[in-house]
């Protein structure tokens, strides 16, 4: 049997975290994978994260089931968190799910059972693991243009015009805030226009949102997620927690199903009960639990706001500093959009042979499509990432 398998396709992003461990050079640099890393090029455990952990070591009696949604007190802080009060609790269903990509996953297994034949609409480009996963599970992929290479911006014009080739229960998969891999985001004016397409058109909303907090604010990158949830018919909302409470490999996530019939909502929840179930069965609950302690503790809480802040705020600075360097070393503004961009990523708009280049000579690791994880610099290796881009010829 085992000889009837084939070699699967590597995903990008892990290979190159790979290629990077074996490289020997003591210069070299990450901006690969999507990991926060502080200024001494460490992802540390968020103080909050910490005290939650030494109080659950103390408190907690039993290691005993939860139940196949997890527990549900978890579901109900990251609602508030995600969606405050713009949606009745009564109109969402919502399980824990082994981190973001496991909420994914169970959204478009989801969507494949309500409607074999729906397709996903796409942003092109966009994280490449939600291909990877619709393809894995025969879902139809549809790209709508979104990156445009000329401003490095969203070619929002394209992005309109693709969407209205959807049909009704066509899936539009968004990403909440900091589009990964791109950086570059819509305004609230154009997320409005994103969802008068989807109202007019039928399509279900699915929104993917892993850096809530890091880009323009915890409140401020969730009102996109908060203004498709109020105003369309239904959507999926898969969530991440590896990010904003730096939980990565605790695989903390959830899925949301939002209606805006609440008598649909026990079929949504048993239906993402009953995935959970064929899948892993019940979801892991050590990451939402420190979540949930955490966030229903005022002083936890505001400590995880003031660190993810400064995290946050620390990006900030370095997308400023590396858009100075760039304009010192090549002498023209035409780098000002990472700056501009949010999130932990920017695509840089450089050629493949660019991006090999800057790896071989230089030992700076970005992803092949020129993805560049900002949170992988620092202050000191900013203006070395700078020169050695204008070197190149970008
Ligand atoms: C990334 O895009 O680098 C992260 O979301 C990590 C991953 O799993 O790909």
């Amino acid at each position: 049997m085992f000889e009837n398998l084939k070699p699967q396709p590597a995903d990008k992003i892990l290979a190159l975290m790979q290629m990077y461990r074996e490289d020997p050079r003591d210069h070299k640099i990450d901006l690969g994978v999507g990991v926060y890393k502080n200024a001494e090029g460490i992802t540390p455990v968020m103080r909050a994260v910490k005290a939650a952990e030494r109080r659950i070591l103390e408190e907690q009696e039993t290691k005993a089931y939860t139940g196949l949604a997890g527990d549900p007190a978890y579901a109900d802080v990251m609602i508030d968190l995600i969606l405050g009060s713009s949606v009745p609790r009564g109109n969402i269903a919502a399980v824990a799910t082994p981190g973001g990509t496991g909420a994914c996953r169970q959204a478009f297994e989801m969507i494949r059972m309500a409607n074999p034949s729906a397709r996903v609409f796409v942003s092109d480009p966009t994280w490449p693991n939600h291909l990877s996963i619709l393809s894995y599970l025969g879902i139809e992929v549809v790209p709508y243009r979104y990156f445009d290479d000329a401003t490095r911006g969203v070619d929002f014009d394209g992005m309109i015009t693709d969407l209205k080739t959807a049909k009704a229960g066509d899936v539009v998969l968004l990403h909440g805030c900091c589009h990964n891999p791109t950086g570059a985001n819509l305004n609230l004016v154009q997320w409005q226009e994103v969802v008068n397409v989807i109202n007019d058109l039928g399509l279900v909303a699915m929104i993917d949102i892993a850096y809530q907090g890091f880009g323009d604010g915890l409140e401020e990158d969730a009102q996109a997620t908060r203004l498709v949830a109020s105003s369309v018919k239904r959507c999926l909302i898969a969530a991440s927690c590896s990010k904003n409470f730096g939980i990565y490999r605790e695989r903390t996530g959830l899925l949301m199903a939002v209606s805006d019939d609440p008598a649909q909502t026990a079929l949504n929840q048993a239906t993402l009960a009953f995935l959970n179930r064929q899948n892993y069965s019940f979801p892991p609950d050590h990451g939402a639990r420190v979540v949930t302690t955490i966030l229903n503790d005022e002083t936890l809480r505001a400590d995880w706001f003031a660190e993810l802040e400064d995290v946050r705020l620390s990006m900030l600075g370095l997308r400023r500093q590396l858009a100075d360097e760039l304009q010192r070393f090549s002498g023209s503004d035409r780098f000002g959009f990472i700056a501009q961009h949010r999130g932990m990523f920017s695509r840089l708009g450089a050629a493949p042979e660019l991006v090999e280049k800057l790896r071989k000579d230089h030992g700076i690791y970005m992803v092949g499509d020129s993805r560049l994880n900002i949170a992988g610099l620092n202050a000191a290796t900013v203006p070395i990432l700078a020169k050695a881009i204008v070197e190149v010829g970008v």
